[in-house]
């Protein structure tokens, strides 16, 4: 399992750089680190200034689903937001309410190296929202409201 590396670090701030070659042997690896880092952790997304890397790649974990994403980019977003509650691996013991869109289009690549776009709403397209926001240097406690502590011992 991959170390989470929690908010202030720094390298959560950065703004991270596109993957040029997924083939790689770097890449390759680190993918299946961070589905498995995700799981372990029981998140339903990671990114990878999550485990200190700033490169844009994010796992998502979806109704018995995982995804990989590469460079994602969100290419079409709904007028429609909606409030929703969200809690980040790199802030244990924080959530809050996060204004999202409700409905968004991604453009990916695969592990595979492969072009993929994906439509996704409510969950779906909340967590990928917050996933890609890191890619941004972006934390969901900038933009939420009603941010609580919760014990991370329950
Ligand atoms: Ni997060």
């Amino acid at each position: 399992m991959l170390k989470i590396i929690t908010h202030p670090n720094p390298i959560l701030r950065q703004k991270s750089q596109p993957v040029t070659d997924v083939g790689v042997e770097k890449i390759q690896r680190l993918i299946p680190q961070m589905i498995d880092t995700m799981l372990v952790a029981d998140g339903v997304g990671l990114a990878a200034p999550q485990i200190g890397e700033n490169i844009r790649i994010v796992v998502i974990q979806f109704e018995g689903e995982t995804y990989a994403m590469i460079n994602p980019r969100i290419i079409k977003k709904s007028f429609a937001k909606e409030w929703g509650e969200e809690g980040c691996l790199s802030l244990p013991g924080l959530a809050g309410e996060v204004k999202r869109h409700k409905k968004i289009a991604l453009e990916f690549t695969n592990e595979a190296g492969k072009k993929q776009i994906l439509k996704a709403e409510a969950m779906l397209a909340r967590i990928a929202q917050h996933e890609i926001d890191h890619l941004d240097g972006i934390l969901f406690i900038d933009k939420a409201k009603k941010i609580r502590k919760f014990n991370t011992d329950e």
